[in-house]
């Protein structure tokens, strides 16, 4: 396949870039652009050269694959190419539609002209990876839009279409239907007047008060950009562009780039990124597995789930069934989802019409009967066995053939479940997070008999929706609430020893954590911890208390919504101010079990609880409920607030070194007040950190739920 097809038509040389599906600049694809541009150039009868792309794109960027092997930096080099589009001695125009991002919008910008389809896709992802545009983004791109149009897009990573970019020098003509014919007609115009070849690298740069206004925005994204680097140094190199000359401007750019390039933090971003991607493929499914269509869903339970549930699907235009126990308990849930509605609205997210088309998508009920016709049920009732059996049975009785039921249980055994139903080769846990609207996260939980195209349909319908999918296996807690039950613990035991509820947070958020796990289990509300710990009483009547925790919840400090928890809160204000009275509920409980309060350091709080989901998801990986280290990063980066810059759990452990990890272990097992049990090393972990591999060496574990289920009740 040749990457750049070449021809040429009436004195215009046309390079159609050809690497589907998005035109990424691989190392062939970056040569045969310039031996195209070199090849026009020597042909007399060329006077002007096209670089056009696809329909779906012009060109989405570098191509990300190669920066593991080192193609990446092969001959030609993006900035090389890119320069040698520029310095080209007759005149070269982008012919620009779909995505044009990062390294493909840096080749447009050594282009001498653009012309683009007003909705083609602009910007410059490059930020959420780490890095910053290093083919001289920083420099062309705010001479040709302005230095803060510049700066608005470099450092957020927005996508924007080109049509934002109306009038100015970024785009030469905008195309009103097919770009090759708007791009025949401007370079006929072009050879016509005689024009000559306009370099970027030529023109100025200029700001009225530069120096102030990289200053402010500096400021500014140093507050918002939590802890990465990548934004802040993106502001120094396009600062550049107006502080000095194009070469000194590109030689800061080029100096960044490197140092991002092999930075922790870039490497955790790539990392996440190629997770997510990872995580969509699914053991035992392929492309070819048949799916079922989902043209409406029913959504049982109207409570703090269920709304949420049934907003994703109104969302993206699918009819939802709300199904409800009482009159009130519907009611109350229609009106929270009409409300959230209005809350967008009146932000300005969204046309008051449309809330209203979405409302209108959703049809409340009292009956079973009317989820008859949906595709897809999925049940959010109350938290209890007993009353999910006697759902599943009525839905069994009245839902269709080939209709999928699914259950949002949090801890209970969707093999039970399904088992209550005549289908259980149709039935799944879609385990949504809370506000369920807005949280990107989706664990899919297979059970013993779900069938292949089962899940695959709701992986396909999870993509539709814009949630971030990992198939989890069964086992209680499924992965990530099963791992957070663990750092939770450890939590505690920390009040215990002598940290307080503001320093074991503090602590975890200085690491990047979007909140520590006390503000966090306020705004969840610690209800729901209470009622899983007093389950876990239940089952293991030897398992210690944490009555810390417990007198918490007996005296009903339930977190934000009571406005008391681990800390108080002034009404209207989400402030977690520290409270004497839970302090007096610690040092009561130390002096019951006998112990003197001891300094905890920072370094001990973070690797006690980091390490305590690393190792509780060295057990889930043994037990085959993740698929792969990187699902279990994905879990907790889109669904538990762990910071992206550190790219998950398990990639932080392996680049901490996974004997750094045995050995911190030990060290706490050896704390007079642990639990030594606690502290065992997975044997995963123990064979990897011997054999001086990460997580991401393990093979994959055979899958056995069953096992799984027993060892967590
Ligand atoms: N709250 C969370 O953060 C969260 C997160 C993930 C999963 N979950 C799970 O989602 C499920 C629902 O939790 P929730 O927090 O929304 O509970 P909730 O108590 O807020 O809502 C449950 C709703 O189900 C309704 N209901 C009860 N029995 C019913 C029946 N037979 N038919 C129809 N409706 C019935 C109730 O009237 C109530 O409105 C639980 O399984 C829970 O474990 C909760």
């Amino acid at each position: 396949m040749t990457a750049v097809r070449y021809k040429v038509d009436k004195g215009i040389a046309w390079l159609a870039m050809n690497n589907p599906p998005l035109n990424a600049l691989s190392h062939a694809l970056r040569s045969e652009i310039v031996r195209g541009i070199h090849r026009a150039v020597a042909d007399p009868k060329v006077r002007a050269i096209v670089l056009i792309g696809n329909d779906r794109a012009f060109s989405s960027g570098g191509d990300i694959k190669e920066f593991a092997g080192g193609a990446f930096y092969a001959d030609p080099f993006l900035p090389a190419v890119v320069d040698i589009v520029e310095a080209a001695s007759k005149p070269v125009i982008a012919a620009i539609s779909g995505a044009c991002m990062g390294g493909g919008l840096e080749l447009a910008l050594g282009c001498h002209y653009r012309v683009a389809r007003a909705d083609a896709k602009i910007a410059f992802p490059e930020v959420k990876l780490g890095l910053i545009p290093g083919a001289g983004g920083t420099q062309r791109f705010p001479r040709l839009v302005g230095l803060e149009a510049a700066l608005n897009l470099i450092v957020s990573g927005a996508t924007v279409p080109a049509s934002m970019f109306k009038g100015t020098p970024l785009l030469d003509a905008i195309a009103k239907d097919s770009l090759e014919e708007a791009v025949r007609d401007f370079a006929a115009t072009l050879l016509k007047d005689g024009k000559p070849i306009r370099r970027v690298r030529d023109l100025p740069c200029r700001h009225p008060q530069a120096e102030a206004f990289l200053q402010f925005t500096k400021t500014a994204v140093a507050s918002a950009s939590r802890g990465l680097a990548a934004p802040g140094r993106a502001i120094e190199a396009v600062g550049a562009a107006v502080t000095q000359g194009f070469d000194a401007g590109m030689a800061v750019e080029r100096k960044v780039f490197g140092e991002l390039m092999f930075s922790e933090e870039s490497k955790s971003l790539r990392h996440a990124f190629f997770a997510e991607r990872a995580a969509s493929k699914v053991a035992g499914l392929t492309d070819k597995t048949p799916q079922r269509t989902i043209a409406s869903v029913a959504v049982v339970g109207a409570g703090t789930m269920g709304g949420g549930i049934a907003m994703n699907f109104a969302n993206v235009g699918i009819p939802v069934t709300l199904l409800e126990a009482k009159q009130e308990a519907l009611d109350r849930g229609v009106a929270g989802i009409r409300k959230q509605y209005e809350g967008t609205v009146a932000k300005g997210k969204l046309k008051a019409e449309e809330a209203a088309s979405r409302v209108a998508l959703i049809k409340p009920s009292l009956d079973y009967a009317a989820a008859a016709s949906a595709d897809l049920v999925i049940e959010a009732v109350f938290e209890d066995l007993e009353v999910k059996k006697s759902v599943f049975r009525a839905l069994d009785a009245v839902m269709k053939r080939g209709a999928i039921l699914a259950t949002n249980t949090s801890t209970l055994d969707v093999d039970r479940i399904a088992a209550f139903t005549k289908r259980p080769g149709d039935v799944l846990g879609m385990h949504f997070f809370s506000p369920a609207n807005i949280m990107k996260l989706l664990e899919v939980v297979r059970a013993k008999k779900t069938r292949p195209e089962v899940l695959a349909t709701v992986m396909s319908l999870a993509r539709r929706i814009g949630k971030t999918a990992v198939v989890s296996g069964v086992c209680d807690g499924f992965i990530g609430n099963r791992m957070i039950n663990a750092y939770s613990k450890q939590a505690l035991l920390l009040l215990e020893e002598g940290a307080s509820p503001k320093q074991v947070d503090g602590a975890l958020e200085m690491f990047g954590f979007a909140m520590g796990p006390f503000r966090m289990s306020d705004l969840a509300g610690n209800d729901i911890s209470w009622h899983i710990r007093k389950r876990h009483y239940e089952e293991h009547p030897k398992q210690r208390k944490m009555r810390i925790a417990d007198r918490v919840c007996e005296l009903g400090r339930f977190g934000q919504k009571t406005g008391l928890g681990w800390y108080r809160y002034e009404a209207g204000r989400r402030d977690a101010i520290p409270d004497p009275v839970v302090d007096k509920i610690i040092a009561e409980e130390r002096k019951a079990l006998k112990i003197e309060a001891r300094k905890i350091s920072d370094a001990e709080i973070v690797d006690r609880l980091v390490y305590s989901l690393v190792n509780e998801g060295a057990h889930i990986l043994e037990e085959g409920i993740a698929q792969r280290a990187s699902d279990i990063d994905v879990v907790y980066l889109a669904g538990y607030g762990f910071p992206v810059q550190r790219g998950g759990p398990m990639f932080y452990a392996g680049r901490t070194g996974l004997g750094v990890v045995v050995r911190r272990m030990q060290e706490f097992a050896a704390n007079s007040h642990a639990d030594p049990g606690f502290w065992k090393p997975a044997r995963l972990i123990t064979q990897l950190a011997a054999a001086g591999k990460t997580f991401e060496d393990a093979l994959p574990a055979r899958k056995s739920p069953s096992k799984a289920g027993r060892r967590r009740g």
